[in-house]
């Protein structure tokens, strides 16, 4: 049997147990999903490895503990600076990351963008800001304090800090932070984001399942919206073929894992 675990702090609000664990069902496999919180990071792959795991996803805040516990790194995630998926090869534990990806297959709906602003500058909007700039869609960090956007400026980015920031026009506004999850606060001040919707066409927020102020905002300013929930959906979906060496078919897993989200 393979036995597969979500890796977090906390872990027990994570729907990719049930996720994983329909489309094993589905699919007549051998095998089991569980939830481990991972308190002190420095025992991640120690815990990966005592409890005898054939992969895991790595969430909120390990993402980049397990990139430096891993015995290789993809390129992608490596350019990334996070890993949120662990696949036994051998005796090797292999990190790759496909939040990035499953972002991309999110906003494939919107159509033509030609540039982004991502408000944030965490793990999320590293994989954001790295997948869009290779699918030659010109990303603008902007991040309310400075000491973040330093990867980004060193990495090539155009980054700005709230002070340094002057409106343009961008096709695409995407919410990385975490303002909205817990409280219904905004991601910049109201008049610059109103004043940014105003040119652009389309808004992404990567939390899920609720109407957050961000999201209320756009649908004011009739922009094309969509939530965090079909970018969960994508990276499992890429995640669970990881495990299994890219044998089953996507659509396929997508249709199994999407009853996880109606439950
Ligand atoms: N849908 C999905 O599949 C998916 C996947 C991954 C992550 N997520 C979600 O993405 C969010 C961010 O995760 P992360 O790992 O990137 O977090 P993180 O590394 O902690 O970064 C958070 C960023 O948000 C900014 N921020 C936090 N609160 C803010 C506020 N009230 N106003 C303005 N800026 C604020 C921080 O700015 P400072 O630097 O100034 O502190 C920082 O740049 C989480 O809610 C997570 O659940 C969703």
């Amino acid at each position: 049997m393979k036995l597969f675990s979500i890796f977090g702090n906390p872990v027990s609000h994570s729907i990719s147990p049930k996720m994983h664990n329909i489309t094993i069902n589905d699919l007549n496999l051998d095998a089991c999903y569980i939830r481990t919180r991972i308190e002190d990071p420095s025992t991640l792959m120690d815990t990966f490895h005592a409890i005898k795991l054939d992969g895991a996803n790595v969430t909120v805040p390990h993402k980049e503990v397990a990139l430096y516990q891993s015995d290789a790194v993809d390129s992608f995630a490596s350019m990334i600076g996070a890993v949120n998926t662990l696949v036994k090869k051998g005796d090797k534990v292999i990190g790759y990351n496909t939040d990035a990806p499953g972002f991309y297959k999110a906003i494939e709906s919107f159509g033509k963008i030609n540039n982004a602003l991502i408000l944030g500058a965490g793990g999320t909007a590293k994989a954001i800001a790295t997948i869009l700039r290779d699918k030659n869609i010109h990303p603008t960090i902007l991040n309310r304090s400075k000491n973040r956007i330093d990867f980004f400026l060193n990495n090539d980015f155009e980054a700005y800090d709230w002070e340094s920031f002057d409106i343009a026009k961008f096709d695409l506004i995407i919410n990385t932070t975490s303002a909205g999850l817990s409280d219904e606060t905004l991601p910049l001040q109201e008049s610059m984001l109103s004043a940014l919707m105003k040119n652009a066409k389309f808004a992404f927020d990567v939390i899920y399942n609720k109407p957050t102020p961000f999201l209320q905002l756009a649908h004011k300013n009739n922009l094309t919206c969509k939530d965090g929930a079909d970018m969960l959906l994508y990276q499992g979906v890429l995640a669970f073929n990881l495990f299994y060496d890219n044998k089953f078919n996507l659509t396929q897993i997508e249709t199994s894992m999407k009853k996880a989200f109606k439950l």
